[in-house]
């Protein structure tokens, strides 16, 4: 049984519980000076403040001095895309002449270019790169994930997909929890019928995910041009009877009823959200959907921001994730997630560090074991080159990380 003790903790600054946050108590974290902590096995055993050591904490196998800094959670980064063939850089030019996101997309690229890329790229070529994605996002302090497929759009490269996220779960220190996202573009093969790939995906590829249990959870794009209210019910539906939890990307551009729909049928998260209006609002609070915004889509397509402010004051759990994809967020940055939430969502620093740690965790079914920092959970945390919250929503673009320590490893 080996020991770790960080000491020297300026600020301790957690969310509590292990349920989502919402209205008030989403800027509810508690605030413990001169902390100190020991972690034993990879957890959390005991947490003290005041100057005051743990009980044996002289016995430590190691000592990690925080020089007075503050530490927090591991952050949780709720909605990624992050294994996909090539990248989309060349649409940069097409997106300064004018052309909209799914003008793009319509036109036969965006989603489906890399479409044409993920199903070319080998299972290696897609664990190196996925690979370094995890550790760059590690670096930057995030210690758990979401990431989806959905860019195979058949079987074969759905599951290939997927098994590289199963592979780097089980080998990276990152905890990833994976969703199937196989409704995430209309493929060329489906053009003129869109329905009959809703049948192929629910009565051929969820059927083997579920059986290979490579996914937790199952996602749709509910947009303009791409699924109706009607095929993602009939995707969700099926995908709810296999045992998926659900999530809906919704109200990204225009609000066709997908937020009305997450609520409706129970969803655990609802993804986007720009364009929401009152009817959607209401959903999400009364079916306690979590509301995971994505600030940095925003910031890249030149789009609106979601009205966050407004779903914390309506009591709906808010979340804030990267998106990470190679279309409309490029960015792995969780820090710059957390300075837009502050600046264009209005949300106080103490209400973004719930959006990024517990929050999120609950809405990938990891609530009681990480997204705090308390006794008996994971030791995910990191060690910051801040002094307060404040200082994390204020600098932006640098990465202010000190030290990553993920289930009491030490992470440079
Ligand atoms: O969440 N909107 C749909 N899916 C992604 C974008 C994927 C892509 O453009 O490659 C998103 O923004
Ligand atoms: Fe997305």
């Amino acid at each position: 049984m080996t020991a770790l003790l960080v000491k020297n903790i300026g600020i301790l600054q957690t969310p509590v519980g292990s349920f989502s946050h919402k209205g008030k108590a989403q800027g509810e974290n508690q605030k413990r000076k001169d902390a100190a902590i020991v972690i034993e096995n990879g957890l959390i055993r005991e947490i003290t403040d005041g100057g005051k050591l743990p009980q044996g904490a002289e016995n430590a196998d190691r000592v990690i001095d925080a020089g007075g800094r503050l530490v927090t959670p591991g952050l949780v980064d709720g909605h990624t895309h992050m294994v996909f063939g090539g990248y989309r850089q060349h649409e940069i030019p097409m997106k300064l002449k004018g052309a909209g996101y799914l003008d793009i997309l319509r036109a036969g690229g965006g989603i489906l270019d890399t479409v044409r890329k993920t199903r070319a790229a080998s299972f290696e070529e897609l664990y190196t790169k996925t690979r370094g994605f995890l550790d760059e996002m590690l670096s930057f302090g995030v210690t758990a994930c979401e990431a989806k497929s959905g860019y195979g759009l058949e079987a074969e490269t759905e599951i290939k997909m997927l098994q590289v996220l199963k592979k780097l779960n089980e080998e990276h220190p990152m905890d990833v929890v994976s969703t199937f996202m196989g409704a995430h573009a209309i493929p060329d093969e489906y053009k003129e019928d869109p329905d009959a790939f809703i049948d192929m995906l629910c009565e051929d590829v969820m059927p083997a995910v579920r059986e290979q249990n490579l996914a937790e959870f199952a996602d749709v794009f509910t947009e303009d041009s791409v699924f109706n209210c009607e095929q993602s019910r009939r995707y969700l539906e099926r995908a709810k009877a296999l045992g998926f939890g659900l999530k809906i990307h919704a109200d990204e551009i225009e609000a066709i009823g997908g937020s009305v729909l997450a609520g409706e049928m129970g969803a655990v998260s609802c993804e986007h959200l720009i364009s929401i209006d009152e009817k959607g609002l209401e959903a999400l609070a009364e079916g306690g959907v979590t509301a995971m915004c994505l600030p940095a889509t925003s910031f890249y397509l030149g789009a609106d921001f979601a009205p966050a402010r407004k779903m914390i004051e309506m009591g709906i759990p808010v979340a804030a994730a990267s998106d990470f994809n190679p279309g409309s967020c490029p960015s792995l940055n969780l820090q710059f997630v957390m300075n837009l939430a502050c600046i264009k969502y209005r949300m106080l620093p103490e209400e973004v560090l719930t959006a990024v740690t517990i929050n999120p965790a609950c809405a990938i079914d990891r609530g009681d074991c990480i997204g705090t920092l308390e006794e008996g959970k994971q030791a995910d945390l990191v060690i910051w080159n801040a002094e307060d919250m404040e200082m994390l929503c204020y600098r932006f673009g640098s990465n202010l990380v000190k030290q990553v320590i993920k289930k009491g490893e030490y992470i440079a």
